[in-house]
C-alpha cells in the first residue's frame, strides 16, 4: 500500500471507530432503558438494540478487515429520571447517529464502506421514528394502529408471498454463511460466546431493573479487556449460595448461566 493510501485507510478506520463507539453507546443506553425506566416498552427497545448490535458487528468486522483495531472503550451511561427522559435521550441519540453517518458517507472514499453506512442509516431512520412514537406515547398521545378497511384476498395473498420469498432468501444466505463464511468453523465461535455473555448480562440487568436498581457498565478500553472466565464461574457459584436464601427465584437463571459457561471453559 502506498503512503497516501495508508494514510487514507487510517482515516477511514478512525471514522469507523467513531461510528463503532456510537453504536456501543446506543446499545448500553437502550439496554439500560429497556431493563429499567422503559420496561413497558422493553421488547420493542431490545429489538432496536439488536439492530445496533448487528451494526456494531458489521463495523467491527470492517475495521478489522481494513487492518485496524476496533475501539472497545466503554461509553458512559448517565442515569435518567423516568421514561420520558429516556425516550428523549434515545431520540437525540438517533438524530446524532444519522447526522454522523451522513457525514462519514461523504468523507469515506471506499464504496463498499459507503454502502454499508448507508445501509445502517436505513435502520437508524426507523429507530428515530419508533423512539419518537414512544416519546409521544409517554406524553399520553394515543397511537392509532392501521386496520385495512377490508381484508381482501389480494392483500392476504401478497403478504403471504413476501413471507415465502423472505423465508427462502433467509435460508439461502444462511446456507452460504455455513458453506462459505464459516466452513472452517466448528461449534460456537467467539462471537457466539460473546452473545451468550450478552444474554447473561440481560438476564441479570432485567432482574436489577425489577428491584429498582440500575446496572453500571465497567469502564473498559481495548487494552484493558481481559479474559475473566475463571472469575465468572466462581462468582456465580458464590452467588448461588447467597441466592438460595435471599432470592430463590434467581436460581434457575444462575444454573442456566453456569451450564452455558461450562461450554466456554471446556472448548
Ligand atoms: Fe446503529
Ligand atoms: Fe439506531
Ligand atoms: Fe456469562
Amino acid at each position: 500500500m502506498s503512503e497516501r493510501n495508508h494514510q487514507e485507510n487510517n482515516q477511514v478506520i478512525e471514522l469507523l471507530n467513531q461510528d463503532l463507539y456510537g453504536e456501543h453507546d446506543a446499545i448500553l443506553y437502550y439496554l439500560t432503558h429497556a431493563w429499567t425506566v422503559a420496561r413497558q416498552y422493553g421488547h420493542q427497545i431490545l429489538e432496536i438494540a439488536n439492530d445496533e448490535m448487528r451494526h456494531f458487528k458489521w463495523l467491527g468486522h470492517t475495521i478489522a478487515q481494513l487492518g485496524g483495531t476496533p475501539n472497545l472503550a466503554t461509553p458512559e451511561v448517565s442515569p435518567v429520571a423516568d421514561l420520558t427522559a429516556a425516550m428523549k435521550k434515545d431520540v437525540e441519540a438517533e438524530i446524532h447517529a444519522i447526522d454522523q453517518y451522513q457525514r462519514h458517507v461523504e468523507a469515506i472514499p471506499l464504496d463498499p464502506v459507503k454502502a454499508l453506512l448507508e445501509r445502517i442509516v436505513v435502520d437508524e431512520r426507523d429507530h428515530l421514528r419508533q423512539f419518537q412514537e414512544l416519546l409521544n406515547q409517554s406524553h399520553g398521545e394515543p397511537v392509532h394502529s392501521e386496520q385495512p378497511a377490508q381484508e381482501t384476498a389480494k392483500i392476504a395473498q401478497t403478504l403471504q408471498q413476501t413471507i415465502h420469498v423472505e423465508y427462502q432468501q433467509m435460508m439461502a444466505y444462511l446456507l452460504k454463511s455455513f458453506m462459505e463464511d464459516h466452513k472452517d468453523q466448528m461449534g460456537m465461535d467467539m462471537e457466539e460466546r460473546s452473545i451468550d455473555e450478552m444474554r447473561h448480562l440481560g438476564w441479570i440487568g432485567k432482574r436489577m431493573g425489577l428491584i429498582g436498581l440500575t446496572p453500571k457498565f465497567p469502564d473498559l478500553d481495548t487494552q484493558s479487556i481481559a479474559d475473566g472466565e475463571q472469575t465468572e464461574t466462581s462468582l456465580y457459584h458464590e452467588m448461588r449460595t447467597w441466592a438460595l436464601q435471599a432470592m430463590p427465584s434467581l436460581i434457575p437463571t444462575i444454573d442456566r448461566i453456569v451450564a452455558q459457561e461450562q461450554y466456554h471453559t471446556q472448548t
